[in-house]
């Protein structure tokens, strides 16, 4: 295997400026997101400094806390999640930035009173009347939290002060519900202060992908239908639904993933380099592909995408059940937990490259990569070696587990006849700037402190996303599947996931670790 020339590792420590003053109020306080990665994603920004002196967090929930409660509860969470042992000596002054409000969010009572508590702790805390509200709720409470809030003037932006709202997916559960929502969230406040977190785009690999096309010149003069294949994208997951199962069986895995996290992957694989980083300008150039990709009339949902559920399997070594004897999910589900089609995008770049696509729960491995598939070279000079052995070039961005980017080419094999053999050129994330910790919020936090919105989905975004899926939905809603569960836990989705490639003569690649 060919290797980079071995070099130091450049332990880079992320560079920026603290955000600025602020109060975050985060409604879900006692739930799973904050736990897992709004508190252990504030605490990698404490120790990064880049979390700003006057900075303090409200949290609002129903469990019954007291600011005591809460503090204790998110040192545990921080220690369970974290991943590093906590720092004692740093501890108190970040906890004591954390107060909690009990209440609930259909109870008209709660939202004066989180006025009230903000109104101290800005004013305690010289936060400078800066507030961002973190919605970790279910989706039903985002359009009712940001009215009641707004009616109080809270989303009232001064010449010295701002005030943003943060929004986690779902963004509705079609076309129609995200435009009702965008439309209620766009009369109560600007879209500048809207932010719809998708994480995808906190990952660092999935930033990398603009670095990498655009700040280097010997890509860009290939990333086009002259010398593209195809591309293939690939989000496999090898949980199942981990007791989501009713939000799941709601959702499937179309609306689950593709609307937002591959949409992001395709976007900034496939858009035009922006006039400049700024949020407007990058967005812009996502929204044009999202917006290029090519609706599919009803006859191609049927022979372009295939839908999956397992079925009882082995993950991991372990057996694991089928998807209809998970909690809450009926025992005829016919909920999707895989997707696979193959997409187009009608422009002058990628005319006739197909990108395919698939994600899916209980798959063997989990593994999320972008492969660029390029053509052949047009002539053969090695006769002597068959050419169907020859793998065509592939440049393979690699999103996690491993982060980095590898391409694939021929070489020659030693010895004294030509014999030609495919390698395998690495670029390891780690190996080159270590490993920091991060949950993948850290950037997306500090960017809603310092008002940076390139790394959200703006309304445009969202609902183009939703386009692409629309059609897909209505006919998977009229036509319920008959086959379901169609591959068991631990493979690689359905046979007719791999017939969608190989009646284009084409392949998955699968990573199989
Ligand atoms: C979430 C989905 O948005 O993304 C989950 O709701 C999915 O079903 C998760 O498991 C995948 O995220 P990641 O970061 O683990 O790839």
């Amino acid at each position: 295997m060919a290797q980079l020339a071995e070099r130091p590792v450049a332990n880079t420590p992320r560079v920026g400026k603290p955000g600025d003053p602020c109060v975050m109020v985060i409604f879900g306080a006692a739930g799973d997101l904050t736990a897992r990665l709004l508190l252990p994603a504030l605490y990698n920004l404490a120790r990064a400094g880049l979390l700003p002196k006057e900075f303090a967090v409200l949290g609002v929930a129903r469990a019954q806390m007291s600011d005591e409660d809460f503090r204790k509860k998110i040192r545990e969470d921080v220690k369970e999640y974290c991943g590093e042992c906590i720092e004692d000596s740093s501890w108190e002054s970040f906890a004591q930035r954390f107060y909690y409000l009990t209440g609930n969010f259909n109870d008209d009572n709660l939202y004066p009173q989180v006025k009230d508590r903000l109104a101290k702790i800005d004013h305690d805390h010289s936060t400078h009347q800066n507030f961002f509200y973190y919605l970790a709720t279910a989706p039903s409470f985002f359009g009712r939290i940001v009215e009641k809030i707004a009616a109080l003037g809270l989303m009232d932006q001064g010449n010295n002060h701002w005030r943003r709202v943060v929004i986690e997916k779902p963004f509705g559960h079609d076309l129609e519900s995200a435009k009702v929502l965008n439309q209620q969230l766009l009369k109560l406040a600007d879209e500048k202060q809207i932010y719809r977190i998708d994480h995808y785009l906190g990952k660092e690999t999935v930033q990398n992908i603009m670095a990498f096309r655009f700040a280097n010149g010997i890509f860009e003069p290939v990333w086009n239908r002259r010398y593209i294949d195809h591309v293939q994208i690939s989000v496999a997951e090898t949980v199942g639904v981990e007791g989501r199962g009713s939000y799941f069986d709601h959702a499937g895995t179309l609306r689950d993933m593709v609307p937002n996290h591959i949409m992001q992957l395709i976007s900034l694989t496939a858009m035009e380099p922006p006039i400049s980083f700024d949020a407007n300008a990058v967005r812009d150039e996502q929204a044009k592909i999202l917006h290029a990709i090519q609706p599919m009339s009803d006859q191609e949902v049927l022979t372009r995408t295939v839908r999956g559920q397992y079925g009882e399997g082995t993950a991991a070594g372990e057996r694991v059940p089928a998807y209809r004897a998970e909690a809450d999910v009926p025992p005829d589900s016919r909920t999707e937990t895989f997707v696979a089609m193959k997409l187009l995008i009608d422009n002058w770049r990628w005319a006739d490259v197909p990108f395919y696509l698939r994600t899916g729960k209980r798959m063997p491995v989990r593994n999320t990569h972008i492969v660029i598939q390029f053509r052949r070279a047009p002539f053969v000079l090695f006769r002597d070696t068959s050419v169907e052995h020859l793998m065509p070039n592939q440049l393979v961005l690699h999103i996690q587990p491993e982060e980095g980017i590898s391409l694939q080419f021929a070489a020659k094999v030693p010895g004294p006849v030509m014999r030609l053999g495919t390698v395998d050129m690495n670029f390891e994330y780690q190996q080159y700037f270590g490993k920091q910790p991060s949950t993948g919020y850290e950037r997306l936090l500090h960017d809603c402190m310092i008002g940076d919105q390139t790394l959200f989905q703006r309304a445009d975004m969202v609902e183009a996303g939703w386009s692409v899926v629309d059609p897909v939905l209505n006919v998977w809603t009229a036509l319920p599947p008959r086959n379901f569960p169609n591959y068991p836990a631990g493979a690689w989705g359905p046979k007719e996931a791999d017939d969608l490639m190989e009646h284009d003569g084409r392949h998955w690649r699968n990573f199989e670790q």
